[in-house]
């Protein structure tokens, strides 16, 4: 595949064979889905992390499909090279043909993919999606839209990881293109990995997945308020920012010139 050449769901699961790791980041808006689509991020992912990190909501649960369909397009405008997925907000895929209406709704708003939490309870509607041409990222583990804003490491004990590897298995065979691995014990992740053919993509869950996701905000230090212990922040905006907004303060209280000359 040429450098200038779209992603595509098969592009991402056939890393599998190639194994090149997959980075994938969040964005929910024109500017970040640009930057980092010209920094070469191959998957951006229009997460429900939206209501939390954007629209100030509590946890992913209250995020509305209306609320969502905007940034699925504002990013979906930056016509990345990037292959652009978007959360199926929780409550809307309750069935497999709710789901399929909140799959077409994401699709038409822009998106090339979907994601959905949940692994066997899921799979019917998983395959009802990719019967529907609606490629499927799967998303198993700790589910933030039911767990809420209670992290925890997933997959210690024995019964957690017999269900882990069965929905693993059951996203894979449902016909999901990539798994997304969150807050997986790193032994049963990297285990979880060498059982499918389908690539996993890991968040806080160790460096054996076959590709990593991060939320962007948490990436550029961008909401100081709440910070996963697993990530390492790259750039520190929050601070950034305060420095930029109280210098333009200061400028402006003392009438100082805003624009030069
Ligand atoms: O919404 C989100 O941010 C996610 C994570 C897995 C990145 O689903």
């Amino acid at each position: 595949m040429s450098d200038s050449a779209k992603i595509t769901p098969e592009w991402v699961r056939s890393r599998k064979e190639t194994g090149e790791k997959i980075a994938a980041l969040t964005a929910y808006d024109y500017p970040t889905a640009r930057l980092l689509d010209e920094a070469g991020i191959p998957v951006l992912l229009v997460g429900d992390s939206l209501a939390m990190v954007v629209l100030g909501y509590p946890d992913t649960t209250s995020l509305r499909l209306d609320e969502m369909l905007p940034h699925v397009s504002a990013v979906a405008r930056a016509k990345p090279k990037a292959l652009v997925v978007a959360d199926c907000p929780a409550g809307t895929y309750s069935t497999p043909d709710d789901a399929r209406q909140t799959g077409k709704a994401l699709i038409a708003a822009g998106a090339e993919a979907v994601k959905l939490e949940g692994g066997v309870e899921q799979s019917r509607t998983i395959r009802r999606l990719t019967e529907a041409r609606i490629p499927v990222m799967a998303h198993i583990g700790l589910l933030p839209q039911l767990a809420g804003r209670r992290f925890r490491k997933v997959g210690r004990g024995p019964e957690e990881r017999e269900k882990l590897l069965a929905d693993a298995r059951a996203v894979e065979e449902a016909g999901a293109f990539s798994v997304v691995v969150e807050a997986v014990d790193a032994r049963l992740a990297a285990e979880i990995t060498r059982s499918l053919r389908i690539p996993t993509i890991g968040i806080g869950s160790g460096e054996g997945c076959d590709g990593q996701i991060l939320v962007f905000h948490d990436l550029v230090g961008l909401f100081p308020w709440f910070r996963p212990n697993f990530v390492q922040p790259k750039a520190d905006l929050a601070r950034a920012i305060h420095a930029a907004a109280r210098e333009y303060l200061a400028e402006v209280r003392r009438n100082a010139p805003v624009v030069p000359g």
